[in-house]
């Protein structure tokens, strides 16, 4: 699999590129940036690790790549400022991130690949990509929730002291402030995590407020995230790759699954060689059914601002 990475010059792009090297499953890598110096400094980089990772073909360049990839990542756009929503990002990116999708279309997209969109507000520019490239939708996916996820395992494992890979705890909806935390499916060790001893209301309400507000405590701290990001959005190639099947809480734009439609956010979503191979509409609580919709309706409001004013009157 050839998967091009657009915005591989930055934080995001960088870690991703870097995580999909030490994945060793992908064959070729391109790296494309508006910044081409920067991109070929990280395809160097990365080309000195080779010997000791794997047999890649890792280049930096231009959309030329485009046609011949099977997956094209767009990790490009600003970055959100530490007290600002991934809401206020939408004026500042939408511009620039459509730019990238014409010059995407005008290069000319493999018929099966799959795009990964990653810039923010990430629902609302994965529905406008599942709008602009002329793609089956279910070839277009966001990150969504997948990170977000992947923080609160992880935060949750510490505060237990248990081991990360072992918790398994899901955030569905918007990746933003509306995210819902899905207590229902929560385990660890395979046992449900509110029987664990030292599992407290008061601990979940805490894990989860600091799970929403990681993408800026990070920003705070270091400018911005990128290991786990890099390897979140790895799980998520890498699944494409082997059609592995996996169930991710990626966005894609439902089409009535938990009664959500027209919207991009996440849902448990079988994840495969073409891309959503299907959502999952496993019960959960009433109250975290009626969070994930409140979130729907969050997320069609922007997308309703934007393509109001992009004029696509949708
Ligand atoms: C974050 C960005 C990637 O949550 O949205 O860190």
């Amino acid at each position: 699999m050839k998967v091009s990475i657009i915005g591989a010059g930055g934080l995001v792009g960088s870690c991703t590129a870097f995580a999909l090297q030490t994945g060793k499953v992908v064959q070729e890598m391109a790296l494309i940036d508006v910044n081409a110096d920067v991109a070929a400094g990280q395809a160097l980089d990365l080309l000195h690790g080779a010997s000791l990772t794997a047999d890649q073909v890792i280049t930096a360049g231009g959309y030329e790549h485009i046609p011949t990839s099977d997956c094209i990542c767009i990790t490009a756009g600003l970055r959100r400022k530490p007290d600002e929503s991934r809401l206020d990002l939408i004026n500042r990116n939408t511009d620039l991130f459509r730019t990238i999708l014409a010059d995407v279309r005008a290069a000319g997209v493999k018929a099966d690949a799959t795009v990964v969109v990653v810039s923010n507000p990430v629902d609302v520019l994965t529905y406008i990509a599942a709008q602009e490239l002329n793609l089956p939708c279910g070839q277009v996916i966001g990150l969504g929730t997948q990170l977000d996820t992947a923080r609160f395992r992880s935060l949750i494992a510490g505060h237990l002291g248990a081991a990360a890979t072992q918790v398994k705890a899901l955030i569905l909806g918007e990746h933003g402030d509306s995210m819902v935390p899905i207590w229902s499916s929560a385990t660890v060790g395979g046992l449900p995590l509110e029987n664990h001893p030292c599992w407290t209301p008061r601990t979940a309400d805490e894990l989860f407020t600091r799970t929403k507000g990681s993408g800026a405590e990070v920003i705070k701290k270091k400018g911005g995230a990128g290991f786990a990001v890099g390897l979140a959005i790895q799980e998520v190639i890498e699944t494409v790759a082997l059609d592995r099947r996996r169930i991710l809480p990626v966005s894609s734009v439902q089409n009535g699954c938990y009664g959500i439609r027209d919207v991009a956010l996440s849902v448990p979503t079988v994840v495969g060689r073409a891309g959503v191979v299907e959502t999952l509409e496993f019960e959960l609580w009433p109250k975290e059914l009626q969070a994930l919709r409140k979130s729907g309706q969050v997320l069609r409001q922007t997308v309703d601002t934007v393509l109001a004013r992009i004029g696509a009157g949708v």
